[in-house]
């Protein structure tokens, strides 16, 4: 078992598998948008091989995230290896839900258990001028699928951001009542190269909490797994609401995760600038043993919380390298 030094246990890993993405969000790139070379970025093998020493040592959850995870050529297969590893219990991806549409079956037959598809806005336009793209259609077919095709929960994630799309957060609030989806707001973070972020588009999730409430009964979901999200049922509706709040409040005591940069970066931290370079490792002829002991020290190496590396706005790297 994996244990931190504050006890936290550790059995979650996310896996950037590429920088590439079909979408540009504004939050996120800006004009240029350089993708890293096909060799820099870990191969299948060496994502399958860090996999299985990880679940040796308690790791029971892989999310595959990006970039856009299904932009990467044969992630089914990734997927199914990944699935087919003893002690893994749950493989998710966290997708913009454009290529969902069209994959949704053989990502299931590779043993996809269920996806968290991000979407900021319901209105074409917007979405064009958010995106860069007019996918939107594309994207609620993905939802759609993704339900149809039984991958439980479906999670929606939503960043609010003042004066882009604040306007309808009672909008999406619908959609999570009338659909049985989990609709997830996180706090906009400052990541990302665009310089888009700017505190005054922030919208805390107290005060969306606050605002939603004068419009849905809302109450605790006490059955919800642990996970980032502070989740409630909405009277009345089929699916329920989420807050993920990185930016106001403490929700690093729960933290259960360790990442994997689609450079091949351990991060024991999003907030944090350590890593640990595995790439180097694993193409200099690293032994499991070395692996093993690698992730128990980038384990033990967690902060104990975002404060402890300084401020959340120092973050060096772009969120399409870590995935989130
Ligand atoms: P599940 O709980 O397994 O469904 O996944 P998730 O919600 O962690 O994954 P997802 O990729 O949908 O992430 C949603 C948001 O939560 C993203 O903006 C992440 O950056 C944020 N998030 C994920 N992990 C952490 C974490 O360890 N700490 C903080 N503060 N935020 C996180
Ligand atoms: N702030 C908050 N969430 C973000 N995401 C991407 N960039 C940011 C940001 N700056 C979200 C995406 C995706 C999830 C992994 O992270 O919408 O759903």
């Amino acid at each position: 078992m994996l244990t931190d030094r504050f006890n936290r246990r550790i059995n979650y890993l996310r896996i950037s598998v590429t920088d590439r993405c079909n979408l540009k969000c504004k939050y996120c790139v800006d004009g240029k948008f350089p993708f890293m070379p096909h060799s820099e970025i870990l191969s299948y093998e060496e994502i399958i091989r860090f996999v299985r020493v990880c679940s040796e040592l308690g790791i029971r959850k892989i999310r595959l995230t990006g970039g856009e995870p299904l932009l990467r050529k044969g992630i089914e297969f990734l997927i199914k290896e990944i699935s087919s590893i003893e002690r893994i219990e749950d493989v998710s991806l966290t997708t913009n839900g454009v290529l969902l549409e069209e994959r949704i079956y053989e990502l299931k037959q590779a043993g996809l258990k269920r996806v968290n598809i991000s979407l900021d806005t319901l209105r074409r336009e917007r979405f064009k001028y958010i995106t860069g793209f007019d996918e939107i259609d594309k994207v609620v077919n993905g939802i759609e699928k993704a339900l149809e095709a039984g991958l439980k929960p479906v999670k929606i994630n939503t960043v609010i951001m003042r004066d882009i799309n604040d306007d309808e957060v009672l909008e999406f609030v619908s959609l999570a009542k009338n659909l049985e989806v989990d609709v997830r707001f996180i706090e906009f973070m400052p990541f990302g190269e665009a310089g888009f972020w700017d505190e005054k588009r922030v919208v805390t999730s107290e005060f969306l909490e606050k605002y939603i409430s004068e419009f849905f009964e809302l109450e605790p979901d006490l059955n919800s797994d642990k996970g980032p999200a502070v989740v409630y049922k909405i009277k009345g509706g089929r699916g329920r609401l989420g807050f993920i709040s990185p930016l106001s409040s403490h929700i690093c005591s729960e933290c259960n995760r360790i990442r994997l940069t689609s450079e091949g970066m351990i991060k024991p931290c999003l907030f944090s600038d350590v890593e640990y370079n595995l790439k180097e490792r694993l193409r200099n002829g690293v032994t499991d043993k070395e692996i093993t002991e690698l992730v128990i020290k980038a384990v033990r190496d967690k902060p104990k919380d975002k404060e402890e590396h300084g401020q959340i706005k120092k973050c060096q790297r772009n969120l399409r390298h870590i995935g989130g």
